[in-house]
């Protein structure tokens, strides 16, 4: 996260290394635009500066600009104000990614709204990340965008829109930092350490399950998954309970930190992605914390499923029964379906806090990315659930795509000596999986959230770097922002 700074001053007058400035598409024969600005205009004129959206044409400080360079960003429009607002969270993401290895940066959007300058701000934080902890020296590691300041006219609009994008991008960054940590150092129990140290110093409880715990409570999901591991699993509860709360919301987050599938093996080919597959307890954990920072008048009690699924020794066979939480049994026809195992001993806990909403978030299956692609997230439960998420969206500007359950798929998921299998028919697999956890809701309004294809990725776009995304999070915090008014 870089440092934010706000000035009022001209544009022209800040010392930066680069001055980023919006490229419009020009309405007439003088070229591309940058409001009041001609001189640079003329400049990118003469070196066929693309006005696309994303597109960035970097040049050298023209006379009378303090910064050394200019970085001028299309966002592909003649005018800031018809630019949708992820768009341009998007473009001057692409702009700070691309900035790695600089100090600092100046962000100018003359004319915009505050809106507009928000959201421009956002990408650009957001953007401003690079997971360097494990690189030395030798492969000249470039660290991400130290500081930004942005240019506003209206200094009280500008700090608050600092603030605000701080706040996105700091817990943006926690969860990309905990999903690009390799699974050989976040495990399930340094995981729950992680919890504990990021929510130190906030108005958040924490409570850890221990292997043994977990058995005695009766958390037959989790047990089964973490059991072939050396590493055990634990469930860690937060709560975070403002005391003017206008409604409560849980949370639920998948986190196996390793996924090998276990004794049903995955193949070698892309196992090493598995390490994303907490994403989605890093997001729930993430969201909590901005709620927190927020000071949110919403209470939030958020549980993270934590397993390592190994094929160890120790590790459950493809058939065993296991009694959940709520009592119910299920037979392990796949230990590689592990996430819905452990999901739905932390939903059955969730669902008992009688939540207004209960949302989960879940890597779930490859079935939702063979559907959705790899940036949509697919969005899954109660009718008033997915809407709640859906509108949320709308607000934070992530793609989310709403899957209704069909009524027949149900039936594939009744075991043949438990009650429920833990896998059903192949087609249909990430509706399968919902299906499945819904049996462990109850009568709870829930939103379940797979997050399989946008959670990692291998190619960076807008303000999205290599590996962990952070996708959802913002989200699934303004679905928290719209509970708390
Ligand atoms: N963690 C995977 C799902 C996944 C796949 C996440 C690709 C991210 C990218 C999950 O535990 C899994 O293995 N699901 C199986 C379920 C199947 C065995 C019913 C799958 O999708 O193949
Ligand atoms: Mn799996
Ligand atoms: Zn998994």
């Amino acid at each position: 996260m870089p440092e934010l700074i706000v000035t009022t001053a001209a544009p022209t007058d800040v010392d930066a290394d680069v001055l980023l400035l919006p490229l419009l598409a020009g309405a007439d024969d003088a070229g591309p635009l940058v409001p009041q600005m001609p001189e640079l205009g003329a400049l990118a004129a003469a070196v066929d500066a693309s006005t696309d959206a994303g597109e960035l044409t970097r040049l050298p400080a023209a006379e009378g600009v303090r910064a050394r360079s200019v970085l001028l960003v299309g966002v592909g429009a003649e005018a800031l104000d018809e630019v949708d607002p992820e768009d341009l969270r998007m473009a001057f993401g692409a702009a700070t990614r691309s900035l790695a290895g600089t100090d600092h940066a100046a962000l100018a959007l003359p004319g915009a709204s505050d809106e507009q300058r928000a959201a421009a701000l956002e990408g650009a934080a957001l953007g401003a990340y690079a997971f360097t902890a494990h690189r030395t020296e030798a492969s000249s590691p470039k660290t991400a965008l130290a500081t930004l300041t942005v240019i506003a006219s209206d200094e009280a609009a500008g700090k608050s829109a600092a603030e605000r994008a701080g706040v996105l991008a700091d817990v943006v960054a926690i969860t990309r930092d905990l999903v690009n940590t390799p699974p050989n150092l976040l495990y399930p129990d340094a995981f729950a350490a992680r919890a504990q140290e990021l929510t130190a110093d906030l108005p958040i409880e924490v409570t850890v399950l221990d292997e043994k715990q977990l058995a005695e409570g009766g958390y037959g999901g989790i047990v089964g998954v973490g059991q072939g591991s050396t590493r055990p699993p634990r469930l860690v509860r937060l709560s975070y309970a403002p005391a003017n709360s206008h409604g409560s919301v849980a949370l639920v987050g998948k986190g196996i930190t390793f996924d090998t599938g276990g004794i049903s093996l995955k193949p070698a080919k892309g196992m090493d992605d598995m390490t994303s597959d907490m994403s989605g307890a890093a997001t729930v954990l993430a969201a909590t914390i901005g709620a927190a920072k927020l000071g949110l008048d919403v209470t939030v009690t958020t549980f993270l499923a934590l397993a390592e699924n190994m094929p160890g020794g120790g590790a459950q066979r493809p058939g065993d029964v296991v009694t959940m939480r709520n009592g119910t049994t299920v037979e392990v026809l796949n230990t590689d379906a592990e996430g819905r195992m452990v999901m739905a001993d932390a939903l059955v806990d969730a669902a008992a806090t009688e939540p207004d909403l209960l949302i989960d978030v879940a890597t779930l299956t490859g079935a939702a990315v063979v559907a959705l692609g790899t940036r949509t997230a697919g969005v899954m439960g109660t009718e008033g659930g997915r809407e709640s998420v859906l509108a949320a969206a709308d607000a934070s500007g992530e793609p989310f795509w709403p899957l209704p359950f069909p009524k027949e798929l149900r039936k594939d998921l009744n075991g043949r000596v438990a009650d429920l299998s833990n896998i059903g028919d192949r087609p249909g697999g990430a509706l399968s999986a919902g299906i499945f956890l819904r049996e462990f809701v109850g009568e709870t309004e829930w939103a379940h959230i797979d997050i399989a294809g946008p959670a990692f990725t291998a190619k960076p776009w807008g303000y999205t770097s290599v590996g962990a995304t952070g996708m959802s999070v913002r989200t699934v915090l303004a679905v928290l922002e719209q509970r708390a008014r």
